[in-house]
């Protein structure tokens, strides 16, 4: 089944052109991201989720004062049929990408993301320049009921200046964000509730 949305995949990717980042709460039908957050607390229950790292290779720690979530990845060769279907529109995103774009994208990764209560990922970037194959990240909320005082914003900062706040996006079931992995500074803002999401970056590689 194709659930991404045409016209609104036009606006988003006109905006990744002007903006190198972008976000639309209208890319996938909210009946499909419910689905999404349901499959993340049936896994959670299932205790599936491990404390996030921080760092590559030799260099690779947990610091849940700098990043404070659980993840999951989900893999190609997933059980699940709403999560082979997740996989499916990430492809065809990368297909459509890789016609505006010609970022020569040739792979993707995902996983889930939970922030518990008081959770946070402090100012990062997701790709150094040339250190390795993160091109485009994304991101999909998937918190029904999320209310101001909530916490967990998404802060995008300045790329030129790294203390200036650019954006703030609140991570509401449905609302979708993507910008250049090299970019932008960003960090998770503390969250008061149990924040979910699916992340993912797409790649230059083939992993
Ligand atoms: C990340 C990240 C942002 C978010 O996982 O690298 O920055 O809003 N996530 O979840
Ligand atoms: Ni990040």
């Amino acid at each position: 089944m194709k659930q991404i949305h045409d016209i609104e995949i036009e606006k988003l990717f006109h905006d990744l052109a002007h903006k190198e980042w972008a976000c639309s709460a209208k890319v996938f039908p909210l009946e499909f991201c419910h689905h999404l957050a349901e499959k993340a607390l049936d896994l959670q229950r299932e205790g599936l989720f491990r404390a996030a790292a921080i760092g590559r290779g030799a260099s690779k720690s947990h610091n849940p004062s700098i990043r404070g979530d659980v993840t999951l990845w989900i893999e190609e060769e997933s059980a699940s049929l709403l999560l082979i279907e997740w996989r499916e529109q990430l492809e065809l995103m990368r297909t459509l990408l890789n016609q505006s774009f010609y970022l020569g994208l040739k792979s993707f990764e995902t996983h889930f993301a939970i922030y518990p209560p008081q959770a946070e990922y402090q100012k990062h970037i997701d790709n150094h320049r040339g250190s390795n194959a993160r091109a485009i990240t994304f991101i999909l909320y998937l918190n029904d009921h999320w209310k101001k005082g909530d916490g967990g914003e998404l802060s995008l900062f300045d790329p030129r200046d790294q203390k200036t706040l650019m954006t703030q996006i609140e991570p509401h079931l449905g609302t979708f964000v993507l910008f250049r992995s090299e970019v932008f500074p960003h960090q998770v803002e503390k969250n008061f509730q149990q924040r979910l999401s699916l992340t993912g970056w797409f790649r230059t590689d083939s992993q």
